[in-house]
């Protein structure tokens, strides 16, 4: 097969800004580069990769898990390679996932100068020290692997073979870029090197000045292909909040059947506190005395969502703003993470009031009906009768420019709001409405939508509309109980393995996933 020719300019970094990134990055001896019109960054050594890189040839059953460094690619990794492999768990014991599941791309970042130790030492003593496997260019690792081939990269998807998504699956993970900043500058302090304070490392990232930044143009790369039949986009916020069901989504892109017996014990195995005791993957002893420079942070650390909170002073919290809504100005990408350490504190209030009315509903079972019902159009809408009177006048109201609508499916909204962050909500409400809101007035809205207050508010709880007419039985507010996945409380087995039919016939032929789906299961 003839080989492509790599598309973009490697640009050396300019050499006193090299010279001063090499006090910081002091496993770096040679200087950096920066590649094509986004500029990804990298240490010097990429430049003699990158083609033979961009031409590693690409089977059908490769599976690649592709992220910007410290998204939970380690977390992705063990659970894709899990599921693939029939939940194996005897073999993901024995064998680092670091041989399963290569990562291709180390090798730019490991300099000659702290190799050459690495070598000689693996050399004498091979089984201590797996690095110098791991630290062989891309292409050979990849060459020696055993198909079906797992593959990890943290290159962007436009430095991968371009026939890769058309190919192979791939698996991209993002995360909350103020969380991977932090948990990359724990990583890079240990191996690599990294700024003595968070601060300077932070004013480098946001200016794409270290490896496979810029993190925005990396994963708008991924978000612009979400609907790629071979991409499956996941966010880390989403591994964090709802594994179970992000266990599922990987085994319907991977075709894996899975029960929901081993979906949870999966679950069980990836979480943090088992993990994080996992040799499979924190092992030490991948270290080397030549690259090890710092030994303060596990490379499985905190894993915490908006951790980042502790290391940002008022100054950094609003420059990340900025930084944030500049680099999201273009896209409709949006992190569920925003804000969503202050999720728990307004959303997980839930209390019960026994009064109000109920949906009004009969016949046999909908008591308010006393006519009949209609179906409208080949989507079989149904309706009281009383909907075919209004149809044609609702059709034709005349709509002006400055109106607001708000359209759900009944007792949808609060689902919304509360189950995805709801200050992160309101930012976006308030953006599309035209609206600047500082913060302290987002926190205020907030306090006021949350749950407990919002249910003693009379202006919304509908108590004006319990007219005796129409309450058929007192015995539900109208705001109720605001759960996410309070639904188990009235579904019996049957129930429930009709209603997961049901759901996967009707999102068959459809991206449309619900964050809700087994979130009582986490
Ligand atoms: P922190 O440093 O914030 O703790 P990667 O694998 O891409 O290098 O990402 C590493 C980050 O993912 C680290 O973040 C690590 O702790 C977190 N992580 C790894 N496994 C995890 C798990 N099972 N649960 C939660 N976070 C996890």
């Amino acid at each position: 097969m003839s080989r492509i020719p790599f598309p973009f300019d490697i640009k050396d970094v300019e050499e006193n800004l090299a010279k001063e990134l090499m006090v910081h990055y002091s496993g770096e001896f040679t200087g950096f580069v920066q590649v094509g019109p986004k500029k990804y960054f990298f240490p010097h050594k990429y430049k003699e990769e990158a083609e033979d890189i961009y031409n590693i040839p690409v089977k059908p059953d490769d599976v690649y898990v592709v992220t910007f460094p410290r998204s939970g690619t380690t977390w992705t990794q063990e659970l894709v390679w899990l599921v693939k492999n029939d939940l194996d768990f005897e073999s993901a014991k024995e064998t680092p996932l670091t041989f399963r599941f290569p990562y291709l791309d180390i090798s730019i970042l490991m300099h000659p100068v702290l190799l050459k130790p690495i070598i000689e030492d693996s050399i004498a003593n091979p089984s201590k020290f797996h690095l110098a496997e791991m630290a062989k260019p891309g292409v050979v690792k990849v060459a020696n692997l055993k198909s079906p081939r797992f593959i990890k990269s943290h290159l962007p998807l436009s430095l991968l073979p371009p026939g890769l998504l058309d190919t192979a699956k791939v698996v991209y993970v993002a995360r909350d870029p103020r969380d991977a900043a932090v948990s990359f500058y724990y990583l890079s302090k240990t191996f690599g090197g990294a700024p003595k304070d968070f601060k300077t490392y932070w004013n480098y990232f946001i200016r794409g000045l270290h490896h496979y930044l810029p993190v925005f143009e990396h994963v708008k790369e991924a978000w612009n292909m979400r609907h790629h039949p071979n991409l499956l986009f996941l966010f880390y916020e989403e591994l964090s909040k709802d594994l179970p069901a992000v266990i599922r989504r990987v085994a319907d892109f991977l075709g894996k059947e899975m029960t929901q017996e081993q979906v949870m014990k999966l679950a069980d195995h990836l979480n943090f506190s088992n993990f994080k005791d996992n040799a499979s993957f924190n092992n030490v002893d991948f270290g080397h005395p030549s690259i090890v420079f710092d030994q303060q942070a596990p490379f499985i650390r905190k894993g915490k969502v908006g951790g980042w909170r502790d290391h940002f002073d008022d100054e950094m919290v609003e420059q990340a703003d900025r930084w944030l809504k500049e680099n999201l100005a273009d896209t409709d990408l949006r992190y569920p993470a925003w804000e969503l350490t202050d999720l728990f504190t307004y959303c997980m209030s839930s209390s019960y009031l026994q009064i109000s009315i109920s949906e009004p509903c009969h016949n046999q079972y909908l008591d308010g009906e006393l006519t009949g019902f209609v179906q409208v159009g080949p989507k079989k809408y149904f309706f009281p009768h009383k909907y075919k009177e209004e149809a044609e006048d609702i059709y034709n109201i005349p709509v002006k420019p400055d109106d607001v609508y708000v359209v759900t499916f009944p007792r949808s909204v609060y689902l919304l709001l509360k189950f995805q962050d709801l200050p992160a909500v309101i930012r976006r409400v308030a953006d599309f409405l035209g609206k600047e809101m500082t913060q302290e007035q987002v926190m205020k809205l907030a306090d006021h939508l949350n749950f407990s207050n919002f249910k003693d508010n009379t202006s919304v709880n509908n108590v004006h509309l319990r007219n005796p007419s129409f309450v058929v039985d007192g015995e539900a507010p109208f705001l109720r109980k605001g759960k996410v996945g309070g639904w188990r409380d009235h579904f019996d087995d049957e129930m429930v393995e009709q209603a997961d039919r049901w759901f996967k016939e009707n999102l068959a032929d459809t991206d449309l996933r619900y964050p809700a789906r087994e979130l009582t299961d986490l």
